[in-house]
């Protein structure tokens, strides 16, 4: 047997005789021809096999296949710029490791329920691969530049007593006969041990029982959070920024074949490694409002023109739907030219229900932008008008404390506003990082807990921390599935993680 290598390795050998493990991703017959897209887990190559190259016995074999099918091949490796490795696969010989009969999805069209179902099938197609490499590189990213930042990594509790993030999402489970909760966040961990260690960040799961179903809220997701003793607000927001920059950067440098894969636009990713426009809470409401311009833009003026446009492309999408229909109906196509057509359309119904929904969402957006009420938390929607400005993430910081989580420190400045911080991404993703300073005024921390209603006896050791050495600190949180989700430019965060956990969905 020749040498063993991976798919991602194979321009490295074009000339050479090798052998290659794996799946078949997908088939084509032709008259003494069999095109196999074999995929192992590091990528996609298209593997041909003739008589000629080959024998009958392996042609057939081949033509015989079904998808999914494990196989080992033994082939040539060809330069071929057409192929998006840069190679293609002269088969020699084929053996079959394990069979797959009626694999169930299929290369038709299937609905995503469906499709959520299979995850632990879905997750082989080309799509879900390319997400989940990236996945992989971000968590990755991550972990390098808080180490070579210097900070130490820590695991913060599961099973907790307290609420750090609202009584209202809480999962509570039973813990030896007391009640617990699984945990919402691992920052008030993470602040004691910025205490003991200066700079550290978690990075494990985090539970929120979100009952309703969004395109942004899973039950059980994961959470980067650092902690850094003697930051304030500002240095925090350089830490976030240098963070997502260094994350961005590592998927542009490492993961164009993926990126390319789920035909994601770089463009925006390109234009946040400049730096993020930072604004107070006060400067965003008034560009939500449309009472101040971003590049000579208002907003309302850029959502009425947003609305004009989609209706356009809503009427041609339709009238590009029926010409093809009707080509169709007059008959005397060929069978090819007829599958043609018909793909054609499902790719055009496809884009005109996207459109259908942005013509629900534009009026929504434009209710934000005319009626938004200063001194409320953003939603959906408002941080959808913002973020439609700007070509990178934008911070938002000095919220209205009543909004915001009890932790959080009062501007010494200007008592109405708190130092959170939110950075929201654009292209419509919104909020992807919450963070902010942390109040070391015991007093105000108490008179919050007692705001917020939560029980004074989970919090003595958090209070603890503002009687030993308390000094100025700061942290956040980055949801990592709202990342993938944006890098990616996936329309719901169901996809960005293995096996989501969200309201209607526990198993696979
Ligand atoms: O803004 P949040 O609630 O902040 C905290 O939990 C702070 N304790 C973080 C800190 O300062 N250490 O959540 C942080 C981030 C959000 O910006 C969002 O990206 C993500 O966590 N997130 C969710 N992601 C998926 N599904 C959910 N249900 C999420 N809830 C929050
Ligand atoms: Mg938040």
């Amino acid at each position: 047997m020749s040498q063993i290598v991976n798919i991602s390795d194979l321009t490295s050998h074009i000339g050479s005789t090798v052998t290659l493990r794996g799946w078949v991703s997908n088939k084509r017959e032709g008259k003494g021809i069999a095109f196999i897209i074999l995929r192992d887990g590091t990528g996609f190559c298209q593997c041909v096999v003739t008589e000629e190259f080959s024998n009958l016995e392996n042609l057939q074999n081949a033509q015989n296949t079904s998808l999914e099918t494990s196989i080992t091949i033994e082939g040539e490796i060809r330069a071929d710029e057409k192929q998006l490795g840069g190679v293609e696969v002269q088969v020699k010989s084929i053996e079959i490791v394990g069979e797959s009969v009626d694999y169930p999805i299929s290369k038709k069209e299937h609905g995503v329920e469906f499709l959520m179902d299979q995850r632990h099938l879905w997750l082989r197609s080309t799509r879900q691969w390319a997400i989940m490499r990236i996945r992989n590189t971000i968590i990755f990213s991550i972990h390098k530049y808080f180490q070579e930042e210097e900070f130490v990594q820590m695991d913060a509790p599961i099973f907790t007593g307290n609420a750090c993030e609202g009584t209202s999402t809480l999962f509570e489970t039973d813990f030896y006969g007391a009640p617990a909760y699984l945990s919402q966040s691992g920052q008030l961990y993470g602040e004691a041990m910025a205490m003991a260690m200066g700079k550290i960040y978690t990075f494990g799961p985090t539970f929120r029982a979100e009952k309703s179903k969004t395109r942004r809220h899973l039950s059980e997701f994961w959470m980067i959070e650092p902690e850094m003793a003697f930051y304030d607000i500002f240095m925090n927001m350089d830490t976030i920024e240098g963070m997502l920059q260094r994350v961005i950067r590592d998927v542009l440098d490492n993961c164009q074949v993926e990126l390319k894969t789920i035909g994601r636009d770089t463009s925006v990713l390109e234009s946040s490694l400049k730096s993020f426009p930072r604004m107070t809470y006060d400067e965003a409401v008034k560009i939500i409002k449309g009472e101040k311009e971003v590049n000579g833009i208002r907003s309302i003026d850029m959502l009425e023109e947003e609305l004009k446009n989609t209706q356009a492309k809503l009427q041609e999408i339709n009238s590009e739907i029926e010409d093809k229909e009707s080509q169709i109906a007059l008959g005397g196509l060929k069978k090819g030219q007829i599958n043609f057509f018909t793909n054609k359309i499902n790719q055009l119904k496809q884009e005109r229900s996207d459109v259908e929904e942005d013509l629900r969402n534009i009026p929504q957006w434009l209710d934000s932008a005319r009626n938004f009420e200063y001194g409320n938390d953003f939603g959906g929607s408002d941080e959808s008008v913002l973020t439609k400005l700007f070509d990178s993430p934008v911070m938002v910081y000095d919220w209205p404390h009543e909004v915001k989580a009890f932790y959080l420190k009062r501007n010494p400045e200007d008592s109405r506003f708190a130092r959170g911080v939110d950075v929201l991404a654009p292209e419509g993703y919104g909020e992807i990082v919450g963070g902010g300073e942390r109040e070391t005024d015991i007093n105000l921390l108490i008179e919050k807990i007692h705001e917020h209603e939560l029980p004074m006896s989970a919090f003595e050791w958090y209070l603890d921390l503002r009687k030993y050495g308390s000094v100025p600190h700061s942290g956040f949180g980055l949801g990592l599935e709202r990342v993938v989700t944006w890098i990616c430019k996936l329309k719901h965060v169901r996809e960005s993680i293995p096996f989501p956990r969200m309201y209607g969905r526990l198993t696979p």
